[in-house]
């Protein structure tokens, strides 16, 4: 049996939220922070979990979130850093030696499934040479290529996708490219970017549904309505 870890990055200040902090802000009547943390706990293939917060939010997290996840598993909070790349650091130096698989989810997507992540880290562990995973989906729009200003190239739209989180890797090629990303002071926006830079190989997961990140109010809006539409048994 092998072991996997999910670490679940939460330690951000939420500025484009505009003040709050958004894994706390309400989602049919309880924090984003756990939705997101409860579709681990539910999926068969996470042994355990691994929270990262920043240190001032543990009471709240004690108080608001641990009560109400109700998951058996191990959930261990360590306290996270001034970027998503120094929280996620800290999340995987918090794994135990003996975890095989690891899947970083930002806590601030609270519609990921259970069976998305079964679905995920079955495929990364039975199949093919591949050093990690990425949920995305397909870009909807035209992107365009834009120097000061001017579109300098319009590149095939089936070529795009949308990074969204869980990322799931080998835990010891993840530690690994993070070690190296500390050594060469290289701050990425995901996981991907740090393994990709090593020359991993990142494959996509395409995302069966909605999985949208909370970055603005109105974000919230669209996920209660997402999620009125599931109990609708959709
Ligand atoms: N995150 C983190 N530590 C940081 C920055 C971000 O753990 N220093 C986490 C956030 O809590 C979030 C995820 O990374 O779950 C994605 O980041 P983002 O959506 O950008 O959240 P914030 O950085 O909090 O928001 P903003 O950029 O608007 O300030
Ligand atoms: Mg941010």
């Amino acid at each position: 049996m092998s072991a996997t870890t999910a670490v679940i990055v939460a330690a951000g200040r939420g500025e484009r939220f505009g003040g709050g902090d958004k894994q706390f802000a309400l989602l049919a009547g309880e924090p984003v922070l756990c939705h997101a943390i409860r579709a681990f706990g539910d999926a068969a293939s996470v042994d355990d979990i691994v929270v990262v917060l920043r240190g001032e939010r543990f009471p709240d997290f004690v108080r608001e979130v641990a009560c109400r996840v109700g998951t058996r598993k191990s959930v261990r909070l360590v306290e996270g850093g001034s970027t998503r790349t120094a929280s996620v650091a800290a999340g995987l130096k918090e794994c135990f030696d003996s975890t095989d698989f690891v899947l970083v989810h930002d806590g601030a997507r609270p519609l990921v499934r259970s069976e998305w992540i079964d679905a995920a880290v079955e495929l990364l562990r039975t199949g093919g040479p591949r050093d990690g995973l990425v949920f995305a989906a397909p870009s909807t729009d035209t992107i365009k290529l834009v120097q000061e200003g001017a579109i300098i190239e319009t590149p095939s739209r089936d070529s795009f996708f949308r990074a969204e989180t869980p990322q799931l890797f080998a835990f010891k090629t993840l530690l690994e490219a993070y070690r190296r990303a500390a050594v060469d002071g290289f701050i990425g926006t995901d996981d991907a970017a740090v393994v990709e830079r090593v020359g991993g190989r990142v494959e996509i997961f395409e995302t069966p549904g909605m999985n949208l990140k909370i970055t603005t109010k109105a974000d919230l809006d669209l996920a209660e309505a997402e999620l009125r539409r599931r109990a609708g048994g959709g």
